[in-house]
């Protein structure tokens, strides 16, 4: 099947979920780790929808809890790409919870590194992104600088401080 580079609109997805009291954590918050789990589906449904193929998260980053979520909130998880490379992409990924008048708050941010698997389970190269916004070319700018500091903190051996390396 040939690749369609696509624009960012086409492969955005936001899902939508109820706090149930199986997602809380003891201190009668979303439980961090049911959060993080809806991101990451997001961002491969993202990523897979830009791909057209499979996707792998080969990283999390910027993951910020910036304020918490309470039983019955309602809780909109929103991705979009801001940027491909060769073989992978960045997915921005925000959460916010949404009120009855439909005014959204901002609750957590996350940017996954998604890369693209091939049959044979290697990356293998992407579709195109295709600007056709200014927002969309002002976010692939701010993630061109993020790339960087990755491929650095990679080539400088960010592992360096893991006690069993
Ligand atoms: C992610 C993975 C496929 C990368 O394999 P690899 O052989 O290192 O890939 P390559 O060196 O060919 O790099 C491919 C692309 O991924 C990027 N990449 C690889 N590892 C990365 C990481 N940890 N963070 C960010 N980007 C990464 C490279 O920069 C490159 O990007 P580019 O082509 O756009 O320049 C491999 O490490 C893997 O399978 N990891 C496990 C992923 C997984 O199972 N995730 C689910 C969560 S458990």
């Amino acid at each position: 099947m040939e690749l369609k580079d696509k624009t960012v609109a086409e492969s955005k997805v936001e899902t939508f979920h109820i706090i149930m009291p199986a997602d809380m954590n003891d201190s009668g918050r979303l439980f961090g780790g049911a959060l993080m789990n809806w991101i990451d589906e997001v961002a491969g449904l993202v990523g897979r929808r830009h791909a057209q193929m499979n996707v792998t998260t080969g990283s999390v980053d910027n993951l910020r809890f910036l304020r918490g979520a309470y039983l019955r909130d309602m809780v909109v998880v929103s991705g979009k790409v801001t940027h491909v490379g060769n073989k992978s992409m960045e997915v921005k990924v925000e959460t916010f919870v949404e009120q009855s008048d439909g005014k959204r708050d901002l609750i957590n941010r996350a940017y996954l590194t998604m890369v693209g698997i091939d049959e044979n389970d290697r990356p293998a190269r992407l579709p195109r992104l295709i600007l056709e916004t200014e927002e969309d070319k002002k976010e692939w700018g701010r993630a061109e600088v993020r790339r960087q500091i990755r491929r650095k903190q990679r080539e400088e051996g960010f592992h360096f401080y893991d006690e069993d390396d």
